[in-house]
């Protein structure tokens, strides 16, 4: 169901003494809000975040996971291990992880089908990089990205995906899509949806925008109407700013 969602991708921040400070500060002045609120911290404090927030309207997500069940793939995590801390959300197809970590469609989409075998929900991210859009290539990317990663999905499947778009180049650059760019590829996203599938499934997924959004610049990007939130980054990291962009939803 399309609902307004605000999640912080802490990435590889804050060990476990300060997500417990942060945790507490947010829980501290979390507004009321209809806006579902999410917090990704890293593996290892998963598990504390998950028991600290157990009580409250925050929900935790993963960052990544692995596709197969359990075995012999040192250092990764799988579906059960998540689900038995109550963490059923997770992060696939981070630009970072496809980036630095070599991972492609195929393996996203793997990845993707083995989190919804085990009831989890999905936030599948994607978006071009800049010399992508600077050849004007961008609308092409996101397409092959969405097909390659989402469209084998049957359509049932859909209501447990988000999506994030994150232009790799707004990215942790301070520099942000404008609120006119992120709503243009969004509206182009549903469209891709539509003709993959139909338009009541476009119509009803989450889609939100990530990429250097701000305190300042939030109210603007999700006041656009195919805007349904935010994936956010750094600002995460600050209480006060993280609060102020789920004001500002
Ligand atoms: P920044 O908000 O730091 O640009 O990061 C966005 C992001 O990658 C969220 O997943």
């Amino acid at each position: 169901m399309r609902s307004k969602i605000v999640a912080g991708n802490w990435k590889m921040n804050k060990n476990l003494s300060e997500t417990k400070d942060l945790l507490s500060e947010i829980l501290d002045k979390l507004p009321d809000t209809e806006a579902e609120v999410i917090v990704a911290p890293t593996f290892v404090n998963l598990s504390e975040a998950a028991h600290i927030l157990q009580t409250s309207e925050i929900k935790v997500a993963a960052q990544n996971m692995h596709y197969a069940r359990n075995g012999a793939f040192t250092g990764e995590i799988s579906a059960d291990m998540l689900l038995n801390i109550n963490v059923d959300t997770v992060i696939i197809g981070h630009s970072e992880r496809r980036a630095y970590f070599g991972e492609t469609d195929e393996l996203l989409a793997k990845k993707v089908k083995a989190a919804l075998e085990n009831k989890m929900r999905v936030i599948f991210c994607f978006g071009e990089e800049l010399d992508e859009r600077k050849a004007g290539n961008h609308f092409n990317v996101v397409e092959s990205q969405l097909k390659n990663g989402l469209f084998e999905l049957p359509a049932e499947a859909w209501q447990h995906i988000v999506l994030a778009y994150e232009p790799v180049w707004a990215i942790g650059t301070g520099e942000t899509a404008s609120p006119e760019q992120a709503q243009e590829m969004h509206a182009f996203i549903r469209k891709t949806i539509t003709e993959a599938y139909d338009a009541s499934i476009a119509d009803e997924v989450s889609i939100l925008y990530g990429g250097s959004v701000k305190p300042s610049n939030a109210g603007e990007i999700f006041s656009k109407s195919d805007v349904d939130g935010g994936l956010i980054g750094g600002a995460a990291l600050v209480a006060d700013d993280f609060i102020a962009i789920v004001k500002a939803i």
